[in-house]
């Protein structure tokens, strides 16, 4: 049994930020749920699947392969067998993945290969039902959150950076009605864990918050 962490909250919360740094730190693997689902959700809309049209989806999910490779600490995610790292990181793909990834069938397929991950190795692993539902006696669990506000000026700067043209108006209302649906939905919704620890990074620096979940490692 490797040591697992788990580290679960809202988009934009820094999840992936802080995971990387403390697996480079602690020499865990980094698994990035979301990517998987936005793989999936890549594929779905390469297929011309509408997000809300959920037998299609069901049906559709079943030919995509979705697997992990780690390559010199980088997580590269294959679908089908391509390197999609590059396509998924776009609004058009994670609001894909935020209707697509509720689905039963979808989610069955991911969390098997998640706790395969998690089984032999030490990892860290971020999501949204990573300490509720994927890794339920994961070693240390913690809840990542900020301000909404707080979370659009960084999506909205990460965007920026990547040369994308957006409006951190429309992004801030994105991520809440992002946060809504993924907290309200039937199946393994985004909650706190009863025995995960809060942090809130509104006001704390990447450096801070590693640190802070570090030390809930030792
Ligand atoms: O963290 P992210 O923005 O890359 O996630 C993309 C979408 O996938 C988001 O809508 C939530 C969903 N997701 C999920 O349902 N379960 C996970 N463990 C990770 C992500």
């Amino acid at each position: 049994m490797g040591f697992n962490v788990a580290i679960d909250g809202p988009a934009g919360a820094g999840k992936s930020t802080i995971a990387k740094k403390i697996a480079k730190k602690m020499n865990y693997i980094y698994v990035d749920t979301g990517a998987m689902y936005r793989a999936m959700a890549l594929f779905l809309l390469r297929n011309h699947v509408e997000p809300t049209d959920d037998k299609a989806v069901s049906e559709k999910c079943r030919e995509a392969d979705i697997t992990l490779r780690h390559e010199q600490g980088e997580q590269v995610v294959l679908l089908n067998g391509e390197n999609v790292n590059g396509l998924i990181r776009t609004e058009e793909v994670g609001n894909m993945a935020s209707y697509s990834s509720p689905n039963p069938d979808v989610r069955e397929k991911m969390v098997e290969l998640q706790r395969q991950l998690a089984k032999n190795a030490d990892v860290i692993m971020d999501g949204r039902d990573i300490g509720t539902c994927v890794l339920p006696d994961a070693d240390v669990k913690v809840y990542l959150t900020a301000s909404s506000a707080v979370r659009a000026k960084r999506r909205y700067d990460e965007l920026t950076a990547k040369g994308e043209a957006c409006d951190l108006s429309v992004i801030e209302a994105d991520i809440i009605e992002r946060d809504h649906r993924d907290m309200t939905r039937e199946l393994s919704p985004l909650k706190q864990a009863e025995d995960a620890v809060l942090v809130d990074s509104s006001d704390m620096t990447i450096d801070e918050v590693v640190d802070t979940i570090i030390a809930l490692c030792k």
